[in-house]
């Protein structure tokens, strides 16, 4: 069993034979500052955009992501998560008119938008079902994921015949969300940015009654599962929320800037400049390539279909408990596929006993995260098992040094579990899989994540767009 494992874990799919890179519009922020934008569309380069531009379909083989601070001579200097922390990134790639009409729509439906900068995003469920209805399904494709700090050690690398497939790839939608949290630390007992974890500051106007924060939605909505709520999580209610993605806003600060700044856009910090550096690996598509769609597992805050709350809080383990013994450990069941008539599906038309393979499923944890495991309910298999050690050898790596990809205490790579043709596990769209998330609790955490993010493969199409 543990061989079959690693062997999944540690097979990363040779690069397609072509690459091209893009850069993001730059990422401006002050000390403390949180970016959370989408960007674009932004152009693809014009060699990609005519060789696709007929019937050839693109099949992207996987990605490298890197943020980037450029000098004023082009050279590049990569950045460290304790200068700007990456919490998460969403890409859309596809034809601009389809692209078009997606913002259209976003900008005339709030629900809708939010759910495109939100983690729905990462699902696609509320894109594909807003396409299967234009029927323009293939000329978008939402993809990346929410791969944060983790994102250097994290290959995004597909196992043939899987293929990410676009038609008419013309332009880019990125999403970013990032912390800018380039100061040193000062008396912190712990060796990461805490402006990480997204602190609610004195500023933050939290009104209960309203369900808003300053005055707005909190984005993601709070929704926990009957079941995780009833273990009384801070982060299913906003009556005890403390921390995390919804403090994260758009320009909003994660220190307290009546103590730290002269006012409140902090306007004496001076303001940085980064960008975010995507570098793509494709080929043609043939007729035997296989298609990728988003998994509905798995977040533990869920027990449905898709996402739910997305983020919890770690509580601290009761006093005297010995080191080694504080865990806070989360585990749920949820679907391995999208099935018809899902809510944030609506035009869904797969059936519950379709058939698709496991073909990528990429763990998402934060710093503390000491585990994670999916496992068939039904059999108890394993079927992918990342855990923190201290050689690093077993998927979830945390930094013991000074360079990029190493920072000390930050978790800084997760690996995925990557399927090829053969070996690709195949399940029923409704089959039960059971995700379980252990932290650290040795300390607090808020806004942490236990997320697969998976992309599962139809093994046929039958009724695909009606
Ligand atoms: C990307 O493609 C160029 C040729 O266009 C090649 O020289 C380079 O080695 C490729 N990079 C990677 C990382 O495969
Ligand atoms: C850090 O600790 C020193 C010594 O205890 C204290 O003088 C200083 O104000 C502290 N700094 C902060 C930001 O709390
Ligand atoms: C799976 O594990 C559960 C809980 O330990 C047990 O009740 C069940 O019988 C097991 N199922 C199989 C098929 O081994
Ligand atoms: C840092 O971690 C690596 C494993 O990733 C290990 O080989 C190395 O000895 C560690 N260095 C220190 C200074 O602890």
């Amino acid at each position: 069993m543990w061989k079959a494992l690693s062997l999944a874990l540690l097979r990363v799919a040779a690069a397609g034979e072509w690459n091209f890179t893009v850069y993001s519009a730059p990422i401006k922020l002050r000390y403390g500052e949180v970016y959370n934008n989408q960007q674009g569309p932004l152009k693809l380069p014009e060699h990609i955009v005519s060789r696709y531009a007929e019937d050839k379909e693109m099949a992207i083989t996987g990605f490298d992501v890197e943020m980037v601070r450029q000098a004023a001579d082009g050279s590049e200097e990569l950045v460290k998560l304790n200068d700007h922390y990456l919490h998460h990134y969403i890409l859309s790639m596809g034809r601009i008119e389809t692209m078009n009409k997606v913002l259209q729509h976003a900008a005339e439906d709030k629900m809708f938008a939010r759910m495109l900068r939100g983690c729905h995003g990462m699902t696609r469920a509320p894109i594909h079902s807003f396409l299967t209805q234009l029927g323009d399904n293939e000329d978008l494709v939402t993809f990346g994921s929410a791969a944060g700090a983790e994102y250097r050690h994290n290959p995004q690398r597909y196992s043939a015949p899987f293929r990410r497939v676009i038609k008419s790839p013309q332009v880019w939608v990125p999403t970013f969300h990032v912390i800018n949290t380039n100061k040193p630390l000062e008396n912190s007992s712990v060796p990461y940015s805490p402006l990480l974890e997204c602190p609610c500051t004195p500023q933050r106007k939290i009104d209960v009654a309203a369900g808003t924060i300053d005055g707005r939605d909190p984005d993601p909505p709070i929704r926990c599962s009957p079941s995780f709520a009833a273990t009384g999580n801070p982060s299913c209610s906003l009556s005890t929320y403390v921390g995390g993605w919804r403090c994260c806003e758009n320009g909003v600060f994660l220190i307290d800037t009546d103590k730290q700044c002269k006012d409140p856009e902090c306007s004496e910090e001076p303001e940085d400049e980064v960008f975010m550096k995507y570098t793509f690996y494709y080929e043609d598509a043939t007729p035997e390539t296989r298609h990728m769609e988003p998994s509905a597992c798995c977040d533990v805050t869920g027990t449905t279909q898709g996402f739910e709350n997305i983020e919890y809080d770690v509580p601290v383990c009761a006093a005297g408990t010995p080191p080694g013994k504080c865990l806070h450990i989360v585990e749920t069941v949820q679907p391995v596929g999208y099935y018809y008539r899902h809510p944030k599906s609506p035009n869904d038309h797969h059936k519950a006993t379709d058939l698709v393979d496991i073909v990528f499923a990429a763990p998402h944890l934060h710093v503390a995260g000491l585990s994670l495991e999916l496992i068939d309910e039904v059999t108890n298999k394993t079927l992918c098992h990342v855990y923190a050690s201290k050689d690093n050898a077993h998927g979830i790596m945390y930094g013991n040094g000074t360079e990029a990809g190493n920072e000390n205490g930050y978790m800084t790579g997760l690996l995925p579990c990557v399927w090829g043709g053969e070996e690709a596990p195949r399940f029923q769209r409704n089959h039960p899989l059971r995700t379980r998330a252990v932290y650290d609790s040795s300390r607090g955490h808020t806004g942490v994540m236990s997320l697969w993010l998976m992309d599962v493969s139809p093994v046929s199409e039958p009724d695909f767009m009606i």
